[in-house]
């Protein structure tokens, strides 16, 4: 087996590993990037529904899940949305806002991965695919990194092997596993951006509607997001429920306003005054969607007219609509969690470049480390400016 020698190896062929290599690479350092799996940015490719919502022109500090929230501040001012997605402007890559300041290619996340292959191409950074890790270690000033096809040398090394999310695609702890190994500490990885798994009667209520899609206030106790929700046949999901995912603990409850523009008891009132004869659900269906509608219907008042509901009565349901309190049994887990929150403890990291404090030219960035966006957009924000300080200072 050959032993080649390079100033820096990428561990991880995703956004931020790529991104680290391009950066290092422009500044003349030769650069290998190492994978696994056989394809490179196989998360771009499946994100956004294939259309890549690759930043979020929003992006600001607040938008990010951390035991340090002013860690990632550093790196989100030395490379901003502006300076992506003038990079995609640059590429000829067409893109709209969908909504939140989200952006999206028109056409195909590819198109993100290309231009990303097409700049390391550029500053000749070595991309080598297939390849297993088998072991790391320094000696002295240089990392040794023995693979599937052989031993190499680097005097940085930029670790990108992400989170755990999403097994399937190729996610393990490696990361974790060799922050340990020298000597950095691990804030606990739990599921982020999932769907709520909820038990018994909810569970069968939820499982009835499923595909039924309504604007909803879903709060934490810590925080709330207003959009879309969606029930499933598991429990709740959509950008709120994701959103509403990443800050719950379990053993929690969530409450949810399934009518948050509405006020539910003055709509029920003016019902029952406009048309007493009419039953519960359809003065239900003028603010909300119909199955949902029969569905808070058929566990209160259904066969109730609307003259026959007390105003005690009104306030039970509108109080269902706009605060209905739920405990989810879990969550879907890392099978579906399209991020994951925790990682590498950012103590031991420097918010300037990414390097570990303890260990000269070790550098973690990406998911792997514990700073978690919000959906849309900032997680691969964030995988663009920590790679791009990384590959400013291995
Ligand atoms: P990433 O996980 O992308 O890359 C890690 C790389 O390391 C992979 O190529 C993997 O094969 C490799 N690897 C792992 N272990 C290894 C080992 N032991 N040996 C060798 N290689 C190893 N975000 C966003 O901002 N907008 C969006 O639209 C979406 N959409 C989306 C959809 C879905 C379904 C998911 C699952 C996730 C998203 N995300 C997202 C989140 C986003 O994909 C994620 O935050 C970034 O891909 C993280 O980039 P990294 O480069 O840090 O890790």
């Amino acid at each position: 087996m050959s032993s080649e020698n390079y100033d820096i190896i990428v561990l991880g062929a995703g956004a931020a590993g790529l991104f680290s290599a391009i950066e290092a690479g422009k500044r003349g350092r030769s650069v290998c990037v190492i994978d696994h799996a056989k394809k490179p940015a196989e998360k771009v490719r499946i994100s956004g529904g294939g259309r890549c919502n690759f930043t979020n022109v929003n992006t600001h500090p607040s938008r990010f899940i951390s035991q340090n929230p002013h860690f990632c501040k550093s790196a989100l001012k030395q490379y901003t949305q502006h300076d992506f997605i003038a990079r995609v402007d640059q590429q000829g890559i067409k893109y709209h806002e969908k909504t939140l300041g989200q952006l999206f290619c028109d056409d195909s996340a590819t198109e993100i991965i290309q231009m990303l292959l097409d700049d390391c191409a550029a500053n000749n950074v070595e991309i080598r695919l297939s390849t297993e890790i088998i072991g790391v270690s320094k000696r002295d000033t240089e990392f040794l990194v023995q693979t599937s096809i052989g031993n190499m040398h680097c005097e940085s090394l930029i670790v990108a092997t992400g989170g755990l999310s999403i097994p399937k695609m190729g996610a393990t702890p490696f990361a974790y596993e060799l922050a340990k190994q020298f000597g950095l500490n691990i804030i606990d990885p739990r599921p982020g951006l999932v769907p709520f798994m909820f038990g018994g009667e909810l569970l069968a209520e939820m499982s009835e509607l499923s595909g039924v899609s309504v604007r909803a206030r879903i709060d934490t106790g810590e925080i709330a997001f207003d959009e879309a929700m969606l029930f499933t046949h598991r429990g709740l999901s959509g950008p709120a429920a994701l959103q509403a995912s990443s800050y719950w603990l379990p053993g929690n409850e969530i409450e949810v306003n399934l009518a948050q523009r509405v006020d539910a008891l003055a709509a029920l009132k003016k019902g029952r005054e406009e048309a007493p004869k009419k039953k519960l659900a359809s003065v239900l269906e003028t603010f909300l969607p119909s199955r949902l509608a029969q569905s808070i219907a058929e566990q209160t008042y259904a066969s109730f007219r609307m003259a026959d509901l007390s105003n005690a009565k009104l306030e039970e349901i509108a109080k269902r609509i706009s605060a209905w309190r739920l405990k989810p049994v879990g969550t879907e887990g890392y099978r579906t969690a399209e991020v994951t929150i925790g990682g590498i403890d950012t103590n031991d990291l420097s918010s300037k470049t990414m390097e570990a404090k303890n260990v000269a030219g070790l550098f973690f960035i990406g998911e792997a480390v514990d700073v978690t966006g919000w959906l849309g957009g900032y997680n691969f924000q964030w995988a663009w400016s920590s790679g791009y300080v990384a590959g400013q200072n291995a």
